[in-house]
């Protein structure tokens, strides 16, 4: 095992201190705390799924996340060659490699996403959706069709544009962005409390009712919690290795969970009033962002700009996310390879690009011979992304910080005490329940 992890080899790009802190606050805040956690929260258990939510968060994700950016500072360089680095084990390559391929199959369909809601904002700002028109019958139109591949597109084209420019341009983009998210978060959170019946919305997100949980809402929530804090897909690796020594990783945890949790909260407080407050039922899955919303919004008063502030809102929160996953594969072709940073991008957007295709086109059926089994090409490789490699990619995060990389201790500047708990719930908590979450998402056994 290497003594010393030093600062003059490795990737030499840099985050300032706040910058970094953005940066990762915009990758972990996104469409899965604006489109999958009220969904979810909507069929596992209301408040109670919430609570649980927070407390996997806390407890098992912000260990995980304090130890990809710990990996990721002391290896200086993309997930791949960092763990090579810091174990001296060629084997831990491969590892990185595999969640490398995750960021870069998420990127793959999350930027579909991303395009429909960019779609959705043009909608509601150009008054498109409007009280009266069929929103279900707009939603299955617009991704049966291939308009959704324009979108991808753009979407693509906006994130190469951004992370063209290296971690600064990262920096800058989340340093403007941030904010206006913020700001259009508490906008509409205002205007929506204030709509009449607005508290049994509030009750439902907050009021825990714990005979609504199942064994399943457990391994959902933790399965969620490492969804929405970006790990195991090493984008918390590859940021950490452009964060420079000065800065505690401690801090930079718990802002950015602290920030991740918040979001979901104000998300949440959002969405629930308004569904409540027009008679929606909340737990009616995926379609819940852009059917349920939409048709609320068309019901408001000056709906078009609050539907539109919205869907701003997720646009803005999908990039910052794209932003951080399209970054993995490039630093791993400029670290690996030694390609510039223009060809690495322009490379790795291109073949996402295709690599998305199917999938925005199998979503909604308009290319039919896209679906295997009971999922079509979209579902799939969110199923292999999220549910297979995704745990697998914390799980070896796990393992590596708690028995393999002996220098951890001091990379990651905890105090003794903190050390220890850190260490006890990567050794011999987070491992087991991670592979639980694998087991029952993967279909291997039904809890
Ligand atoms: N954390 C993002 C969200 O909640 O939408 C999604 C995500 C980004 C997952 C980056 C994984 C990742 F590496």
């Amino acid at each position: 095992v290497h003594e010393e992890t030093d600062t003059t080899t490795g990737t030499k790009e840099r985050f300032s201190r706040s910058g970094f802190i953005l940066a990762a606050i915009g990758s972990s805040v996104g469409l899965g705390n604006m489109w999958k956690f009220p969904y979810i929260t909507g069929l596992y258990g209301g408040a109670a799924f919430f609570l649980l939510f927070t407390i996997c968060l806390l407890f098992i994700g912000l260990p995980v996340l304090m130890a990809e950016m710990t990996i990721g500072r002391g290896g200086r360089g993309s997930p791949a060659i960092a763990l090579v680095r810091l174990s001296g084990q060629r084997l831990w390559g491969g590892f990185g490699v595999l969640s490398i391929a995750g960021a870069f199959f998420i990127m793959s369909f999350y930027a579909v996403v991303a395009g429909w809601t960019m779609h959705y904002a043009v909608l509601s700002f150009g008054g498109v959706i409007h009280e009266g028109v069929d929103v279900a019958a707009t939603f299955n139109n617009f991704i049966g069709g291939f308009l959704p591949v324009l979108w991808q597109f753009i979407v693509m084209v906006v994130t190469g544009w951004i992370v063209i420019r290296g971690a600064s341009g990262i920096e800058k983009f989340n340093k403007v962005l941030i904010p206006a998210l913020v700001l259009i978060l508490l906008f509409l959170m205002v205007r929506v409390l204030m709509l009449p019946g607005a508290g049994t919305g509030v009750e439902f997100f907050l009021k825990p009712d714990f005979s609504k949980l199942s064994n399943e809402s457990v391994l959902v929530a933790l399965g969620h919690a490492f969804f929405s804090l970006s790990l195991g897909m090493g984008t918390m690796m590859t940021y950490g290795a452009y964060v420079d020594r000065e800065q505690s990783l401690g801090g930079a945890t718990l802002a950015v969970g602290g920030g991740d949790l918040l979001y979901a909260l104000l998300a949440g407080l959002i969405i629930f009033p308004t569904t409540f407050a027009y008679g929606i039922e909340p737990g009616q899955g995926p379609g819940l962002a852009f059917v349920a919303l939409p048709a609320a919004f068309s019901a408001m008063p000056v709906g078009w700009l609050f539907g539109g502030l919205f869907f701003l809102l997720l646009a803005i929160a999908a990039l910052t996310s794209c932003v951080s996953l399209l970054e993995v594969p490039i630093a791993y072709a400029i670290d690996r390879w030694g390609w510039g940073r223009n060809k690495a991008t322009i490379v790795t957007c291109s073949l996402c690009f295709l690599v998305g295709i199917p999938s925005a086109i199998s979503v909604g059926g308009a290319a039919q011979g896209l679906h295997w089994g009971s999922r079509s090409f979209f579902d799939w490789t969110d199923f292999i992304a999220s549910n297979i490699i995704l745990p697998l990619g914390g799980l070896v995060v796990t393992i590596f910080v708690g028995y393999v990389w002996k220098n951890a201790a001091k990379e990651a500047g905890l105090t003794a005490g903190w050390f220890m708990l850190w260490l006890f719930i990567l050794r011999y908590v987070a491992p087991i329940l991670i592979v639980l979450v694998f087991l029952h998402t993967s279909g291997i056994i039904k809890i």
